[in-house]
Order: structure tokens, then sequence, then C-alpha cells
């Protein structure tokens, strides 16, 4: 056989060789920092995958909108651009499904068990199938925690809140909790929040301690109070078309390591955000305030109302279901 031949067969193997080995690569971009519940449990799946297809998958990890910011990342997946996110449950309603909105109404979970008896059944899995003629898969629930309230000022009671603006997650739900408490919500992405509150663009926000920590929002806000108010939690995702294409045994993989990642999520979660209002206190920068009993009561009266308001928008069918389940 000439040299010619044998160079042309040679080099034709490897080529072959060369891209029936490349991974198939899943960028993964978030908007939170590396150690919030969030953050690791990404790279907890990272590892699963890539372990579980011996290196046939690369995930690639991009935290802090490194790629892209909230609203951005959602047109990202559903180009193909990146193929996994794992947004708030507070960032669907512009993508057109505004019944992931129920998730942030106020005092609707009691308690996590509550929380994960609406998540892991029949209404988590049916508000999941709804995304797929948006050209999304949902995977999985991710936990976040339940949110405190922050600001330059004491918030003791609902007239506390009286004409500041407050910086919210691009849901309706929450612009109306804030107007319930007489505040003005200001839409504004999670990457632009600490520097909004340290200019006074906005007075003060929302958000589970181990966003506030890792942000440093502590560091421009002098109170902070634990109210539990509101849940915080999101969605994994990925980009349909990709999911569908790839092969059966590496889909059956990433299956496997996104439940252990939940797993690891969910457990981590809760004592993440304990640790972060600790953190937060040793700073001594903010003070942290716990409602009372009956302040709570105050609270859940100015904010319950939002619950009605918005049945036209989420459905009252499903908002007297998730009370339903969360009562069980
Ligand atoms: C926020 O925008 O405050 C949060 O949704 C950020 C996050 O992903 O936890």
């Amino acid at each position: 056989m000439k040299l010619k031949h044998v160079l042309l067969v040679l080099s034709a193997a490897l080529s072959f060789n060369a891209c029936a080995q490349a991974p198939i690569v899943i960028k993964f971009s978030h908007v939170v920092a590396t150690d919030t519940p969030k953050g690791q449990a990404a790279e907890r799946f990272k590892q699963l995958a890539e372990k579980a297809t011996n290196g046939r998958v690369k995930v690639e990890v991009y935290p802090n909108s490194q790629l892209y910011k909230d609203k951005e990342e959602l047109e990202a997946l559903q180009l193909g651009a990146v193929q996994m996110l794992a947004p708030s449950l507070a960032k669907f309603g512009p993508l057109g499904v505004k019944e992931f909105e129920a998730f942030d109404l106020p005092y609707i979970f009691p308690s996590k068990t509550a929380l994960y008896n609406v998540t892991e059944g029949e209404i988590g899995k049916s508000l999941l199938k709804k995304l797929e003629s948006k050209g999304i898969t949902g995977l999985a629930y991710w936990d976040n925690g339940f949110k405190v309230m922050s600001a330059n000022k004491p918030l003791r009671n609902p007239a506390d809140f009286k004409g500041l603006k407050m910086r919210i997650q691009s849901s309706k739900v929450l612009d109306a909790q804030m107007r319930s408490l007489g505040a003005n919500p200001q839409v504004l992405a999670f990457s632009e929040v600490y520097q909004a509150l340290q200019t006074g663009v906005v007075d003060g926000t929302e958000n589970p301690p181990s966003n506030m920590y890792t942000q440093k929002m502590h560091e421009v806000q002098k109170y902070v109070t634990v109210s539990n108010h509101g849940y915080l939690g999101y969605a994994v995702i990925v980009n349909k078309k990709f999911w569908d294409g790839l092969p059966a045994d590496i889909r059956t993989a990433l299956d496997k390591a996104m439940k252990e990642a939940t797993t690891f999520e969910k457990a981590i979660a809760q004592r993440d955000n304990d640790q972060a209002l600790e953190a937060i206190k040793k700073t001594g920068k903010t003070e942290i305030y716990t409602l009372s009993v009956k302040e709570q009561a105050e609270w859940r009266k100015a904010m319950l109302p939002v619950q009605q308001q918005m049945e036209s928008r989420i459905g009252a069918g499903l908002i007297s279901a998730i009370n339903k389940e969360a009562a069980k």
C-alpha cells in the first residue's frame, strides 16, 4: 500500500477517534456564589455526572452570572447556548409559566415538609411539565430556604416598609407582596443587588441568609429581620432538544447523578442558611431581629391577601391545591 494511502487511513482513524472521544459538554450557568446550596450542588452534579459517564460528559459550571444574568440565562437555555440552569422559581413568570409564582406566595409553606409535599408530589411534577412547551425539560427541585427582609432601618411592623424601595425578583407575586406592605417593589437582576443597595437605588431587599451573606448584602444593610415570610427555591432545567438528543445510557447516568446531587443539595440547604445567619451576626455590622409571634401575625395579616389577589394570575385551583397539600 502506498505511503500516501497509509497516511490517509491513519489520519482518518485518528480524527474518528478524536471526534468519537470528544466529551458531550454541559454548560451549567447560574447567578449565585459557589459557596451556596445551589453553587455547591452544581459542583457536586459535575463530579457525579463526569464519574457516572466515565468522562463522556464534561460539565462546565459558570457561577455568579459569569455567563448570563437572570433574564438572559433563560433565553440562552432556549437557544441552546447553555444546556443547564437552576433558576429561582420566582423567575419563570417572564417565560410565560406564571404558575411557578405560586411558590412566592407569602406564608404558603408553613414548613419545609409542607414544601416537599408540593415539590415532590403531583403538583411539582405537573408544573415542571408546563416547561416543555417552552423547549425546556425540568429535572428536579433544589432548595434554598425561607427569606429574611433587610433595610437600613429596623423592619418590625408592616408600617416600617412604607415608601421603601425594595428589590425583588421578576415575580408579580413579589411585586404584590411588597405593595401589600406599602413598599415600592423594584425588579433587579441578582448580580446588581449589592451595588443598588450600596448606592441607595433601592433601600432594602429579601433573600435567604445564604444569598445575603455570600453577596455581602449585610455589609450595606444595617438591619435584618428574620421573618420567614416567603420561600426561595429552584428548578433544575435543561434544553429539551439537547436532553432528548442524548444517548439513552448517558441520559440515565445523568438522571442518577441529578438525583444524588439533589439529595445532597436538600441536605445542606438549611444548614448553610443557619450558618450564614450566624456569620452575619458575627460580623457585628448588621442587627438581626426575629419577629415575635404577635409581630409575625401582623405581617401575615398584611400579606395574606396577596393569595387572593393572585388567583386570576396563578389560578385559584392551584393555590387551593397547594394549601391543601401543604396542610397535610
Ligand atoms: C435572587 O435573584 O434573589 C435569587 O433568585 C438568586 C438565586 O438564584 O438564588
